[in-house]
């Protein structure tokens, strides 16, 4: 599939955005585990999302789903059956590593495999602590890649200090802590997000915090609960990029996750000139909000250091702002970016000089040389839903048409990010806010 995409004026809109990829992953997985049944609102019905919970109804706990993002699910209190069939996890190296940690305590084996951008990404760093505390994993790929077999065992707790700053390690890690006897410490170099801290607390096992380090002790298993899954910070980032770069926009967003660890894009768009109001409405174990924008001309700025787990996942299209903003924008100590689901500096650096920017690519960052303008080209999504929907927003501001190829890819976390695309783009230059009703994309993107 591929998308065509014109140049637009301001944009003047009101929105929704689908449920949180992250938060989705872990409110399956948390409710499975726990003693009951949960009922999973909001919950993101994207490909990535459905592996994983396809994947815990093959560990044998029942999952109902009543409409597509409404889910029921049976915990089984950590009980489950060996899988009869290797499980997918797709594209998704969030599935892959955290059913990693909760896989190494059971008394069974299993294989996940995943599709080719998947089969590239590096489990090295789930195998290290997973191994050290009992089990045995073994990457059949080269250099430590997927498919991923996991000979569970009994598990010792462990001290761990990881070299990554990466949730999906330290979220393995503290899930295979709650299988292990004694207390498993996870300490990071810099924090990542923390929802699976905040959502252990809500299904009433609170892990202990000191500073980077995070504790639980095995055994406790997590009450049923329900949940709602606020909307996905990182999905509306697309949009909040296109308000912030074009002066005289205007977007809100609504009943979107505002968690102080998945907010730096808004703190970067504030620097760079942009006008930005958050409003935090409640507060359920997961703040949730509204976010008020307004495009300005924008200026370069640094982005690196402790920012960049807050920012990991919206440096392709904070990229974007770059190039539409005036002066050197800087990004560094991003190498992780070149294990996502493609090398993102490579893909950001090519596509943005396909569309006469001038960029610089360094082993861990970019340089981009902004001057506002942009020209269209003919882009491939490379397999990466980011790369696809980041270059999407680029053709909203550049002269003459951008095509983008492979964009199938956007299922895996954002269904229906076309079809708002083409209401946003609409909504320019009009007195009154487009309303785009999140309800209406999902039932026709999901149907
Ligand atoms: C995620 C953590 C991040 C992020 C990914 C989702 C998670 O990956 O890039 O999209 O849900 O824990 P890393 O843990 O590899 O940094």
């Amino acid at each position: 599939m591929h998308w065509n995409i014109q140049k637009s004026p301001a944009l003047n809109c009101e929105i929704e955005v689908p449920g949180d990829k992250s938060i989705s992953h872990r409110s399956v997985i948390l409710s499975a585990i726990s003693t009951g049944p949960c009922v999973v609102r909001g919950f993101l019905a994207s490909e990535d999302c459905l592996a994983t919970m396809a994947a815990i109804k093959s560990l044998g706990v029942l999952v109902e789903r009543p409409n597509a993002t409404t889910l029921i699910i049976h915990g089984s209190g950590g009980k489950f059956t060996p899988p009869t069939a290797d499980i997918d996890c797709g594209n998704s190296g969030t599935t892959m590593r955290l059913l990693s940690g909760l896989l190494a305590g059971q008394p069974f084996t299993s294989r996940l495999t995943g599709d080719p951008s998947l089969s590239k990404r590096p489990m090295k760093r789930v195998i290290d602590p997973l191994t050290t505390m009992g089990a045995k994993l073994t990457a059949e790929g080269a250099n430590d890649r997927p498919p991923l077999r996991i000979d569970g065992a009994a598990l010792q707790a462990i001290d761990y200090q990881s070299p990554v700053a990466s949730a999906q390690v330290k979220s393995a890690v503290l899930l295979a802590g709650l299988f292990a006897s004694g207390t498993t410490s996870v300490t990071e170099p810099v924090l990542s997000r923390d929802h699976t801290e905040r959502m252990l607390e809500y299904f009433g096992i609170p892990p202990v915090r000191s500073g980077l380090k995070v504790s639980v002790t095995g055994g406790a298993r997590p009450q049923p609960r329900d949940f709602r899954v606020p909307g996905d910070i990182s999905s509306a980032a697309f949009w909040l990029v296109a308000a912030a770069a074009s002066p005289g926009a205007h977007l809100r967003v609504n009943q979107v996750g505002l968690n102080p660890s998945r907010t730096g894009l808004l703190a970067v768009l504030t620097r760079m000139g942009a006008r930005v109001r958050e409003f935090i409405h409640s507060n359920h174990g997961e703040p949730i909000g509204t976010v008020d924008i307004e495009g300005a001309s924008l200026k370069a700025t640094h982005i690196g250091g402790k920012e960049i787990p807050n920012v990991i996942d919206e440096l392709p299209i904070l990229a974007v702002a770059a190039a539409l903003a005036h002066g050197v924008t800087t990004i560094s100590d991003a190498a992780e970016l070149r294990v996502k689901e493609t090398d993102r500096l490579a893909a950001i650096a090519g596509h943005l000089r396909a569309m006469g920017v001038a960029v610089v690519e360094k082993p861990d960052g970019l340089e981009i040389t902004g001057s506002g303008t942009l020209k269209g080209a003919r882009l491939d999504s490379l397999g990466d839903h980011r790369i696809a929907m980041s270059f999407a927003i680029a053709g909203l501001f550049a002269e003459g048409e951008t095509v983008i190829t492979g964009t199938e890819c956007v299922n895996t976390s954002y269904p229906g990010f076309f079809e708002v695309l083409k209401q946003v783009a609409a909504s320019g230059g009009k007195s009154e806010a487009t309303v785009v009703r999140l309800e209406e994309v999902l039932a026709a993107a999901l149907d």
